[in-house]
C-alpha cells in the first residue's frame, strides 16, 4: 500500500475542520431554497458532507478521486440515514461534469487548494446559479510578519498562500460579492485531523523501522504537524462565503 494512504486512511478528517465550523458557514447562507442542490468537492471522508445533509433540505452531491474515502462516506451516509440525501461520485475537481447554474451552494473543505484558490473560484462560478453561493475553506495567513520558517516551508508547499484581504479581493474581482469570513479554531487542526495523523505516525514509525523511504514521507506530515504547533498564530484555515453575482 502506498505509504500516503497508510498515513491517511480511516481518520475522522483529510484535512483541517470541524462540525461547529460547518454548521457557522451554513448559517451564513441566506434565502436558499427549499430544495437546494449542493455539490461538496473534495469530500474525502465526508465528515462536512454528513454535516450539509444534516442542516440544509435538498440533495449533495460529494465528489472526490479517491473510492476508499467515497466508499466511507457511503456507508456513514447510510449509518446516518442520510443515503437518500446524499450522492457520491467519484469526479475530478478539475472537469466537473455537471451543467452549468446548476447548484444553489457550492462546497469545499480544505480542498480548493489542490486546483489553487483563485482557479477554483473562477471555473467552480460557472456551476453556481446567479444568487447561489461558494464556501471555501482555505489555508490563510493570519498576519503580516510572518516568521522565516512557516513562510518558506508553506510558500514551497504552497506557493498561492495569501493573506485574507488578498483571497477576498479575488472574490471581489471574480464575479462573487464576499458574504464573510472566519478562521477555524485551533481544536478544528487537532482533535479530528492532526491528532490522529500523530497516532498513526507513531504506529508506523514501529512498522517501517528500517525503511527510509517510508520514514522520509512520516518525516513530511510530522514537520508539518510540528509547523502548526510553533506557528498557529501566524496562519489558519479560514472559510469564505461568497455569493455569486452575475
Ligand atoms: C485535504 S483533503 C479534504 C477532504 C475533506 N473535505 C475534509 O475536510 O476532510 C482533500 C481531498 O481532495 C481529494 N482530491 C484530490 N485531488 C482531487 C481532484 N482532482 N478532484 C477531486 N478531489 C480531489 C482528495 O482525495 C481528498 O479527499
Amino acid at each position: 500500500m502506498d505509504i500516503f494512504y497508510e498515513i491517511h486512511k480511516d481518520i475522522p478528517r483529510e484535512g483541517p475542520g470541524d462540525n461547529d465550523s460547518t454548521k457557522q458557514a451554513i448559517t451564513m447562507l441566506k434565502d436558499i431554497p427549499e430544495n437546494s442542490t449542493i455539490l461538496d468537492i473534495g469530500c474525502g471522508p465526508g465528515m462536512q458532507t454528513i454535516e450539509l445533509a444534516k442542516n440544509i433540505n435538498g440533495k449533495v452531491f460529494a465528489i472526490d478521486i479517491n473510492k476508499t474515502f467515497l466508499d466511507r462516506l457511503v456507508e456513514t451516509s447510510f449509518n446516518n440515514n442520510l443515503s437518500r440525501k446524499i450522492e457520491a461520485k467519484q469526479m475530478s475537481m478539475f472537469s466537473l461534469e455537471f451543467k452549468q447554474d446548476n447548484f444553489d451552494v457550492i462546497w469545499c473543505e480544505g480542498a480548493i487548494f489542490i486546483i489553487g484558490f483563485e482557479r477554483g473560484i473562477q471555473e467552480w462560478r460557472n456551476y453556481i446559479k446567479i444568487g447561489g453561493y461558494l464556501v471555501v475553506s482555505e489555508i490563510s495567513w493570519l498576519r503580516k510578519d510572518i516568521p522565516e520558517e512557516p513562510k518558506s516551508f508553506w510558500e514551497s508547499d504552497y506557493p498561492e498562500i495569501k493573506g485574507i484581504a488578498d483571497n477576498i479581493k479575488i472574490i471581489e474581482t471574480s464575479g462573487y460579492s464576499p458574504v464573510g469570513h472566519f478562521v477555524i479554531p485551533e481544536s478544528g487542526w487537532w482533535k479530528d485531523y492532526y491528532n490522529p495523523l500523530i497516532d498513526r505516525i507513531n504506529k508506523l514509525r514501529k512498522k517501517y523501522i528500517n525503511n527510509k523511504e517510508a520514514n522520509n514521507r512520516l518525516d513530511n506530515t510530522q514537520r508539518e504537524i510540528e509547523m502548526y504547533e510553533k506557528y498557529s498564530d501566524y496562519y489558519g484555515y479560514v472559510f469564505y462565503i461568497m455569493k455569486r453575482i452575475d
